[in-house]
């Protein structure tokens, strides 16, 4: 049996997504999922899909190993950062090499970086008119958004595409793809 963790800051509809494509797979489960927003959405919806949820502040995120220790004591085989917003300390980076993993809503290493998360990305893609965005799943080291990348998808945007409809085709391959590139990386083990 493999377990996984997931740290998510706000919605969470990947989170969910997750958890619904792993529910009728009897090899792995979730073991929890980590939030450092008391009152983020995603912590309704582990409510009502029976996920153990748990809330950390920052003190307790970046000055402390609490969070290391709640980590080590489920022995996660992948820690999967899905729409998470706070940089990865130094002592989970290193006590999980090679087991943290982040997506981001972008062809990295374009807009990536400091600020660039969710909407804010889109509206820069729309803003300097590109044709193409996408989705990269990464492992994730001290720097934002900048350790290797696992896999890149992309889809076409339209001149017209609003904001939101960039976002939903950017979502709609998040979908389709993160959970089938967790499950990979877990069989790969
Ligand atoms: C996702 O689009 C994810 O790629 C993005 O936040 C969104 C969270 O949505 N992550 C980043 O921007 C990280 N820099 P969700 O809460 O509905 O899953």
């Amino acid at each position: 049996m493999k377990s996984i963790v997931l740290f998510a800051s706000g919605s969470g509809s990947n989170v969910e997504n997750i958890v619904q494509f792993f529910q009728n797979k009897t090899n792995v489960t979730i073991a929890c999922v980590l939030t450092n927003k008391r009152d983020a959405k995603v912590l309704d919806r582990c409510n009502r899909l029976n996920i153990n949820a748990l809330y950390f502040n920052r003190n307790a995120f970046s000055k402390t190993d609490a969070v290391l220790k709640v980590l080590e004591s489920f022995n996660p085989d992948l820690i999967v950062l899905a729409g998470f917003l706070w940089k990865i300390p130094k002592n989970l980076i290193q006590a999980f090499p090679k087991k943290i993993i982040n997506i981001h809503p972008a062809l990295l290493p374009k807009y990536g970086g400091k600020g660039m998360y969710g909407d804010y990305v889109h509206a820069a893609i729309k803003e300097n008119k590109e044709t193409e965005t996408g989705i990269t799943i990464h492992y994730v080291n001290e720097n934002y958004d900048e350790g290797a990348i696992i896999q890149q998808e992309k889809v076409e945007i339209l001149s017209n595409d609003t904001v939101p409809e960039i976002a939903e085709k950017v979502h709609n391959l998040e979908y389709e793809h993160f959970p089938r590139v967790i499950e990979k990386l877990l069989l790969e083990q």
